[in-house]
């Protein structure tokens, strides 16, 4: 994609209920939302012309609303239809979703519990999370400063904005030093996950990844357990501590952004994309199609 800012791209974004055009989707400076966090959003792949796990992604937003205290005024119904409208609308068959909502500009006290929701959907191109060449041979990850943190001191399993403040830091830092990314380790000291993805590691034909009790449980990494699941593979959710990263053979990053990205290094640790990040690369870029009928006999 071209160098365009974001707020110049083509086309039509929904905006609570109605198709407006791109450059007229605007809110006001003093939008509870953007001075206090208080949004949530989704991240979402359509392949063929088909959303894939949709409403598992609605029905997240919907959660990550409610975690924040605040109801969305469009049923997951609805936000699925208006997001399948909106995909038609743009003319992309291979894209990406934006569902997000926040408080208004109603009232400006950190207390705004009347003011008015509002919801959006935005969908544009956007091929590849990673560098293409650098994702086949494997991504190189720095170490964050900043700690996925403790559930008591945040919403950890909602997925809001303001959780992103951290990773955005962390990403700006690592990338600062010629890496893609950032593993995050959790408040505890264990591996928790990448600043917009979730990680795995191979060891012996074997899928270890971090229990998801502090971040967020990625549909893509549900998907990538059933996926290897299905093929017999063996995948153990537990405590990873860093130390252990010197053992494992294979390391790969999984989201919907970034689908499946091996990864060649983390800090001092170093992985060789191999059988099992090709296996889930190639098992998850198949799953995501969308699903053809089946000719009668
Ligand atoms: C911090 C973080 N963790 C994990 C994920 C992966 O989630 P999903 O597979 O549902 O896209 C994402 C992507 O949205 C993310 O931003």
């Amino acid at each position: 994609m071209a160098s365009v800012p974001f707020d110049q791209l083509d086309g039509f974004i929904w905006m609570d209920g109605e198709f407006v055009k791109w450059s007229e989707a605007k809110i006001h400076v003093l939008t509870h939302g953007l001075h206090y966090g208080s949004s949530v959003f989704e991240g979402e792949r359509a392949y063929g012309g088909e959303i894939f796990k949709l409403t598992e992604h609605t029905e997240r937003l919907h959660e990550s609303a409610r975690i924040m205290g605040f109801k969305i005024p469009f049923s997951v119904a609805e936000i699925d239809e208006s997001c399948r409208q909106l995909l038609k609308k743009q003319g992309f068959q291979d894209a990406y979703v934006r569902p997000i909502a926040w408080r208004g500009s109603d009232s400006l006290g950190v207390s705004a519990p009347n003011s008015r929701i509002h919801c959006a959907i935005a969908i544009w191109q956007w091929p590849s999370y990673f560098d293409p060449e650098q994702r086949l041979k494997g991504i190189r990850l720095d170490i964050a400063e900043y700690r996925r943190p403790d559930p008591r001191t945040a919403p950890s399993h909602a997925k809001a904005s303001g959780l992103y403040m951290i990773c955005t830091i962390s990403k700006h830092a690592a990338e600062a030093k010629g890496y893609s990314d950032a593993m995050m380790l959790d408040w505890r000291g264990q591996v928790a996950e990448a600043t917009g993805a979730n990680i795995f590691f191979a060891r012996d034909g074997k899928l270890h990844t971090p229990k998801a009790d502090c971040f967020l449980n990625g549909i893509t990494r549900r998907t990538v357990i059933e996926l290897a699941k299905a093929r017999g593979i063996e995948v153990a959710e537990r405590v990873i501590m860093p130390e252990e990263l010197e053992d494992f053979e294979e390391c790969f990053l999984c989201g919907t952004a970034a689908e499946v990205t091996p990864v060649a290094e983390i800090g001092p640790y170093r992985f060789r994309p191999g059988p099992l990040c090709e296996t889930m690369m190639e098992d998850y870029m198949e799953a995501v199609q969308p699903r053809r009928a089946v000719a009668a006999e």
